[in-house]
């Protein structure tokens, strides 16, 4: 929650958008509190920046509680590259892709493509944050609004802007356009495509109904309480809102959800007390990529 105080009010003043390495950490334990440890335990999980954007108007925050409404039409995405990064040029290519990783309180190891754009930029006229450019893109899965099942609590959507190599490769199931929302592998994937280290990552969570009391909620770190923070992280001015372009559209269909309920009770965890050292090694489960 201060967090989430601490960025409005940054977003009011308007401020450089470069973000505190110290947000990294907060990151990954946003990530593992919300049981999505497998996707920042494995060797290429090397973020240099927060993935934010904006839906119509509302801000896309780390782990953001959002609506099916707010989400079902494409947003605008933006890299806040943490200070001195050098993973953020206009001439690096990067493919994004955003998947359902099912409902929260499960390690969920397989997900649902929602979006795959590959050869995209970012726009770095200007300064950060560098708004997603999409103008030579090729968008193999249209952005699919999310529409998780009613009534089995927030399902979580892990969006990555991976580097991707001269050697990149579509894989077959993956290379024509239109390729329709469903259950995706993105271990394979990443192995298939030779793409590269996840350099700017982010998940938020669509609830659709009711939560049923056997499933967890998950509940944000703030990164002002993790070691290593100094500052609070921007999230995009409004001016940064407008670079980018748009290659793809956001059709917001209702694409189904595989995840299934659980009844798993996992989940909450503590908040950090400032100073305690943070171990950024895999969370235990096995890391996807
Ligand atoms: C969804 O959003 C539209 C506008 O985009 C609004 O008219 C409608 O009332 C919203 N529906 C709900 C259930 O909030
Ligand atoms: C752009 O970034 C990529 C990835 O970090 C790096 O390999 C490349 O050398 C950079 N290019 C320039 C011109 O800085
Ligand atoms: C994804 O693929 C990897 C590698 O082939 C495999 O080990 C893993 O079981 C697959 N995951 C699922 C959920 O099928
Ligand atoms: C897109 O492609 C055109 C034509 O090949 C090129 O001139 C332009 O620089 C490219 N834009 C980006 C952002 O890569
Ligand atoms: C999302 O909602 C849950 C349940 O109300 C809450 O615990 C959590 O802090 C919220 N997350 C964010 C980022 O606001
Ligand atoms: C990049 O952003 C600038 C504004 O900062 C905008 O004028 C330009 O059109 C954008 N370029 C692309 C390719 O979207
Ligand atoms: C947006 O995408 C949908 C589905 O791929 C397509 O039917 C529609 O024509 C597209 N609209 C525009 C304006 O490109
Ligand atoms: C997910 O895996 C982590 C690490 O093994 C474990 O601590 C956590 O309890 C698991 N969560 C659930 C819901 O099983």
């Amino acid at each position: 929650m201060l967090f989430a105080a601490l960025v409005s009010s940054l977003l009011a003043v308007g401020v450089s958008a470069d973000v505190n390495p110290g947000e990294i950490p907060g990151l990954i334990e946003n990530f593992k509190n919300a049981d999505l440890g497998a996707f920042v335990g494995g060797d290429k999980f090397l973020p240099e920046g927060l993935l934010t954007g904006r839906f119509g108007t509302i801000d896309w925050t780390v782990g953001a509680n959002l609506t099916v409404n707010e989400t079902s039409a494409f947003p605008s995405f933006f890299v806040n590259p943490t200070a001195g990064s050098t993973a953020f040029n206009s001439s690096n290519v990067y493919s994004a892709i955003l998947v359902d990783a099912g409902v929260a309180g499960s390690n969920e190891t397989t997900q649902t493509l929602h979006w795959l754009i590959n050869t995209i930029h970012v726009n770095t006229t200007g300064g950060s944050p560098y708004a997603l450019a999409y103008l030579n893109g090729t968008t193999i899965t249209e952005y699919a609004g999310p529409n998780p099942p009613a009534n089995v609590g927030p399902h979580r959507y892990v969006l990555g802007l991976f580097n991707q190599p001269a050697d990149f490769v579509a894989p077959t199931a993956y290379s024509q356009k239109n390729t329709p929302v469903g259950p995706f592998n993105l271990t394979d994937y990443l192995t298939q495509s030779k793409l590269g280290a996840m350099v700017a990552a982010n998940y938020f969570t669509v609830q659709n109904g009711i939560v049923p009391s056997t499933v967890p909620t998950t509940t944000a770190v703030a990164s002002s309480t993790l070691s290593g923070f100094t500052g609070a992280a921007p999230i995009p001015t409004a001016a940064g809102a407008e670079g980018g372009g748009t290659a793809t559209n956001g059709t917001g269909d209702a694409a189904a959800s595989s995840a299934a309920a659980t009844s798993s009770t996992g989940g909450a965890l503590g908040v950090f007390a400032p100073g305690t050292a943070l171990v950024l090694a895999a969370a235990g489960a096995a890391a996807l990529f």
